[in-house]
């Protein structure tokens, strides 16, 4: 036998193959590509992943993505795919209105699911893919991928600690400029039927997700407030197409239990491209997370000496960080796609050993709750409860 052609037990060469097909291969195909190849090669896996398949809408921009993805195929064929016994993992990273049919054709299939978010157009949707889900005893997740960066994950760690105390109020804001001008033109993220809804779905659902996880709270009711400031955008062809969803969206928000929130989406604020950023008050202290600085946390403790107190910036790329020893030396940052692999990692091991795996559709439908319910409050111009 050549050296070549012997398998690297490093790489995973003689553990289990776990197939995956990918729908979709533009910015989330790209991250969640990447993240599928580098699992295995940082972290000890149960599996060695194989990206299978790219499944796309066009045979020949789906053969150059799995190329460049390292993808082995590429196909427009997806229920040949979900025909094939040998793949068991499908990943939904399709614009939002394909959600639904793509995951439940999956899960009938038997195929286990992670599905983009927002996890589907409405709150029904989203039940019927839980629903499914538990009937096909199969394991799905939802790409809630900011929840696995280490810092948010040590934020969890020291609120789940008490180190914060009883959580009083949520500030979070997920701020964008790429829409501010008029002639960026029209596409499936500025149209109702494709997307649902705008800044709300889009970036809200990240905000409702990542503060959920970090705080263990759960919404009660909601009062929200829209705009869309450009109403028609050019449609590519020379003509123009309506713009029918919030260029920004802002809501409040009661939690269960008597804590308080603020939420605000917006792609039209200058000057922010993707500030992502948490601040979360509890009775004895407060922590601050903002992507664009996605390594730092910032912890404010009434327990310091009082003549010392103040926000401290910890940098959270020490080896006894959340992932952190499995990339680089101390102080080594990681970036915006470790926390996709960081996702991939977590969900082939719960696929494996049948551990708790979040979040899941059930995360999801809690999301779509409250996204929903925020659009009925501007609706209205009252205060929604979150349905159950
Ligand atoms: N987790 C995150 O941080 C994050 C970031 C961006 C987008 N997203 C979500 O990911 C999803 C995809 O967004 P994107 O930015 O990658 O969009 P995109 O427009 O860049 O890519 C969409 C891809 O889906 C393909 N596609 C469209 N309809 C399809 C269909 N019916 N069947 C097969 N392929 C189809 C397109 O050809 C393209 O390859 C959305 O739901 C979005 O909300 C999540």
């Amino acid at each position: 036998m050549s050296l070549a052609s012997q398998p690297n037990a490093a790489a995973g060469g003689d553990l289990p193959a776990l197939h995956i097909a990918m729908v979709g291969h533009a910015f989330m195909g790209r991250a969640h590509g990447n993240a599928w190849r580098q699992a295995n090669r940082f972290f000890d896996l149960p599996f060695r992943i194989v990206p299978a398949v790219v499944v796309g809408r066009h045979a020949q921009r789906a053969a150059e993505a799995a190329h460049k993805l390292g993808f082995l195929h590429a196909t427009t064929d997806l229920d040949a795919v979900l025909a094939d016994p040998s793949i068991h993992v499908v990943d939904v990273c399709t614009p939002n209105d394909s959600h639904h049919a793509i995951t439940m054709a999956a899960l009938k299939a038997k195929k286990h699911v992670v599905c983009e978010k927002p996890l589907a157009m409405t709150l029904a949707q989203a039940k019927e893919m839980a629903v499914l889900a538990k009937k096909q005893k199969v394991r799905v997740g939802l790409w809630h991928n900011y929840r696995r960066a280490p810092a948010t994950m040590l934020a969890a760690k020291m609120i789940a600690r008490g180190d914060l105390g009883a959580i009083r109020q949520v500030r979070a804001s997920y701020l964008q400029d790429w829409l501010a001008d008029g002639s960026v033109p029209a596409s499936w993220r500025t149209n109702k039927k494709t997307c649902g809804s705008g800044a709300h779905g889009d970036l809200n659902a990240h905000l409702i997700d990542l503060t959920r996880a970090l705080t263990g709270l759960e919404f009660d009711s909601v009062c929200g407030v829209q705009q869309t400031f450009t109403k028609e955008r050019p449609d590519g062809a020379g003509g123009t197409a309506k713009v029918d969803v919030d260029d920004a969206f802002c809501f409040l928000a009661k939690f269960k239990g008597g804590a308080i929130g603020t939420y605000e989406a917006t792609r039209v604020a200058p000057g922010r491209k993707n500030h992502n950023c948490i601040e979360i008050s509890g009775e004895k202290g407060s922590i601050r997370w903002n992507l664009e600085r996605m390594n730092e946390l910032e912890v404010f403790s009434f327990a310091d000496a009082r003549d010392g107190q103040g926000f401290r910036t910890v940098m959270v790329m020490d080896g006894v960080h959340p992932y952190a020893a499995n990339w680089w030396p101390d102080g080594h940052i990681v970036g915006y796609e470790h926390t996709f692999v960081h996702h991939v990692v977590d969900f082939v091991r719960a696929l494996h050993d049948g551990s708790a795996f979040a979040p899941g559709f059930d995360d999801g439908v809690v999301v779509q709750a409250v996204l929903e319910a925020a659009l009925a409050s501007v609706k209205s111009g009252k205060w929604v409860k979150v349905a159950k």
